[in-house]
């Protein structure tokens, strides 16, 4: 049966306090909270569309250029959850599949149980099922309001609860699975007679009921992954949660993580066995490393790298949108941004590929063949050449094309005073 995803990501985001970045535009560890949600959900739907409003050109913007099926529906003024999803009525009036209904900001839950999800919607007969969790602590979340017999009720947001209804630990997560054709003309008769006087997504449990359609919750066991980005501490919070699940499945795999509490690591970096990551290290983005590496103490990947097989990058090393081929080191105290480095290279103590022109505001690539040498504290100014072999003296600052096993060297010739220091002291 085809699916179709209809993601949140109108509102505002007040309890952010941004004035700049709208809240699924927030990033865990150099990703978007949307793109998260959009990448766990790609491969199993046929399109995506993206409920925008709050600086929705910005949220455009970053679904066009990074999601192929999928469009964005504008939502103004937003009017609340349920408002948002009638906003994609008129595309889907002749669809007759299941829509996976996701919120923007819930970025920890994983591909593997929204198919699981589906698979139970499917598999249980159900209209509409709604994931929920249990929460020692429930507050802010709707909370899953039973009938005697255990079914499911209602949905009933914290504002407004009963102080009995606050006690229950069984919470909403925001994610729906439905069957469109049934509920599509639930949407446009939702009241907003409420405390927050919005048109509740959740009110559709009742309508279904109401109609006799079949109405099920489904119980996630991992709470964590619905765990819902609404502030900056929430956003600190999940982003230590993905790192720790991040970090677990590298040991698993078989690299070492000397110390996971400094240790960062983006969802999207693959690394190979027996790879060391050293402590205080930050790898964001999108990333891959090869086998027998050692990353670190205090290396900061910045995403688009490519590390082959028994690399060094050492202490203080930022590296960004580059590939270090095997057997090559980078020691100490250097940058290598957009640049292609060979086998075999040393990349001496401080070197820098200085990838920005300031003044016309484009980056350039360094190219370095196998074999090639840095001297420490070298700058290699792109675009620009080290062929095979090249060797580059300590200091160096290259601007052109260094051919295959030739030595560069660019310092003024050293000159040695023999007793300067003496004659000084004992002129006075
Ligand atoms: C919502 C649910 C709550 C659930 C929680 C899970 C409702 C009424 N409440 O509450 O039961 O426990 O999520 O995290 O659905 N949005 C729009 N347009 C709007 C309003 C919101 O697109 O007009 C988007 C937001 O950008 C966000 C998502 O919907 O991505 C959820 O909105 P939010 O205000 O965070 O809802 P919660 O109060 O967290
Ligand atoms: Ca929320």
């Amino acid at each position: 049966m085809d699916i179709k995803a209809v993601i949140l990501a109108a509102g505002k985001g007040t309890r952010m306090k941004s004035e700049t970045t709208p809240k699924v535009l927030h990033e865990i560890m150099g990703k978007t909270l949307l793109g998260y949600v959009m990448d766990n959900v790609k491969n199993f739907v046929s399109e995506q569309f993206v409920i925008v409003g709050h600086h929705a050109e910005a949220v455009e913007k970053f679904v066009q250029n990074n999601y192929e099926n999928s469009k964005t529906v504008l939502q103004s003024p937003q009017l609340g959850t349920g408002h948002a999803v009638s906003m994609v009525c008129p595309s889907l009036e002749n669809f007759d599949g299941l829509v996976l209904i996701l919120c923007g900001d819930t970025p920890l839950v994983r591909e593997e149980t929204l198919k699981a999800f589906v698979e139970y919607h499917k598999s249980s007969n159900s209209d509409l099922t709604v994931m929920s969790t249990i929460f020692d602590n429930p507050t802010n979340y709707g909370r899953i309001i039973r009938e005697d017999d255990n079914s499911l009720k209602c949905i009933v947001e914290e504002k407004d609860a009963t102080t009995e209804q606050k006690a229950v630990k069984e919470v909403n997560a925001g994610i729906y699975c439905l069957n469109w054709a049934k509920f599509k003309s639930s949407f446009g008769q939702l009241q907003s007679n409420n405390a927050q006087g919005e048109y509740y997504l959740t009110d559709i449990i009742s309508w279904g009921k109401a109609q006799g359609l079949s109405v099920n919750a489904y119980i996630l066991d991992n709470s964590d992954e619905i765990y819902g980005i609404n502030s900056r501490l929430n956003l600190a919070e999940a982003t230590k949660m993905m790192n720790r699940r991040n970090l677990e499945r590298y040991m698993v795999e078989g690299v070492t993580i000397v110390d996971p509490d400094s240790t960062w690591i983006s969802e999207d970096t693959e690394i190979g066995q027996d790879t060391i990551i050293y402590p205080a290290t930050y790898i964001e983005g999108k990333n891959k490393i090869g086998k027998n590496c050692k990353i670190g103490p205090c290396a900061h990947l910045r995403g688009g790298v490519e590390v082959c097989d028994n690399v060094k990058v050492g202490n203080f090393v930022e590296v960004k949108k580059a590939k270090i081929s095997s057997n090559t080191n980078v020691g100490h105290l250097s940058y290598i941004g957009d640049a292609e480095l060979g086998e075999n290279v040393n990349i001496g103590a401080g070197t820098i590929t200085a990838n920005y022109n300031p003044l016309t505001k484009t980056k350039s690539k360094t190219v370095i063949g196998d074999n090639v040498k840095i001297g420490s504290n070298s700058v290699l100014v792109a675009p620009v050449e080290l062929q095979e072999g090249a060797n580059v003296g300590a200091g160096g600052v290259i601007t052109k094309t260094v051919p295959a096993w030739a030595l560069a060297i660019t310092r003024s010739p050293l000159k040695v005073l023999e007793n300067w220091v003496k004659r000084q002291t004992s002129e006075k």
